[in-house]
């Protein structure tokens, strides 16, 4: 049986850079997921491992039914499951294109949760599921909050997950990342543009992603990047109120209270 890592949201950004670093792991696969077919081809080009690509669209039931029936088919041994296929968009809840808000909790919270049972399966002792989650998952973020529910969402799921996989030997790490420099921030600003401030203490794909390797080595639960995220989430848990107050703060001084767009 191969061993094989999948890693959704492979075309780019922490996806892309996941795959490179397993790709130093011995695997016999990797398998890259996304919509956009030749960004994964691209990516899988730089890789030394024999890859799959696998064009899909994570947003829609049919596209994960297939990522889902490749795996039975092929019935892998699953050593790491990276779930990195994510969307945000900044505004106000109810203003946000309704096919946008869709994908994102279809892409943020179904595709996790379908293909992670989808995989469980095919995994053995010793196996790894990381997913993204983000520090938004700690805040009830003033014009970012289904993105930042859809996190939450994340964030729990995972936290049942790891009791029921423990007895299977399997892992499960959440990565937490404050912004990271990555196509994403375009995305999230399509809707809204929002205050440099908000950007504060954004850090780099790679640095996030060696430390969600490192933190996996260690059997860690939580992997976060940055000492301002640190210190971001750890106000979150205490006083959830004050975090979500000043998220709301950066935006309001800038000026335009109302409708920035
Ligand atoms: N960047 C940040 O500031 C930040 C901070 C905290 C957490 N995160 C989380 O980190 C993860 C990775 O984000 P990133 O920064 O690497 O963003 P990115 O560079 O924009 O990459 C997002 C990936 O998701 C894939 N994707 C989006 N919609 C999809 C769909 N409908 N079906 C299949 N794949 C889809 C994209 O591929 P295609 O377009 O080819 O489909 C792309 O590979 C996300 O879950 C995000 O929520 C990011």
């Amino acid at each position: 049986m191969p061993r094989v890592a999948i890693v959704t949201g492979a075309s780019s950004g922490v996806g892309a850079e996941f795959c490179k670093a397993l790709d130093a792991r011995g695997l016999d696969e990797i398998w890259l997921v996304a919509r956009r077919k030749g960004a994964l081809e691209e990516v899988a080009s730089g890789l030394k491992t024999s890859s799959r690509v696998v064009p899909s669209d994570l947003s829609t039931p049919e596209g994960r039914e297939e990522v889902a029936r490749l795996v039975s088919i092929e019935s892998p041994d699953i050593r790491f499951l990276v779930n990195c296929a994510g969307l945000g968009r900044f505004g106000d809840s109810f203003s946000i294109d309704a096919a946008d808000t869709r994908s994102m909790m279809e892409v943020n919270m179904s595709s996790v949760v379908e293909l992670t049972s989808a995989c469980v399966p095919h995994m053995s002792p010793g196996s790894r599921i990381i997913a993204l989650c983000s520090e938004a998952a700690y805040v009830a973020a003033y014009r970012l909050g289904v993105y930042a529910a859809s996190k939450a969402f994340v964030r729990s799921y995972l936290d049942a997950l790891r009791l029921e996989v423990e007895d299977r030997g399997i892992s499960v790490l959440e990565v937490s990342p404050g912004w990271i420099d990555t196509p994403f921030i375009q995305g999230v600003e399509s809707s809204c543009k929002a205050p440099a401030k908000v950007f504060g203490g954004i850090v780099s794909k790679e640095d996030v992603v060696a430390k969600a390797l490192r933190d996996s080595d260690r059997g860690r639960r939580r992997s976060v990047c940055g000492l301002k995220t640190r210190a971001t989430i750890g106000l979150a848990v205490h006083l959830p109120r004050f975090a979500s107050w000043y998220w709301r703060r950066m935006w309001r001084r800038q000026g335009s209270p109302a409708a920035p767009f």
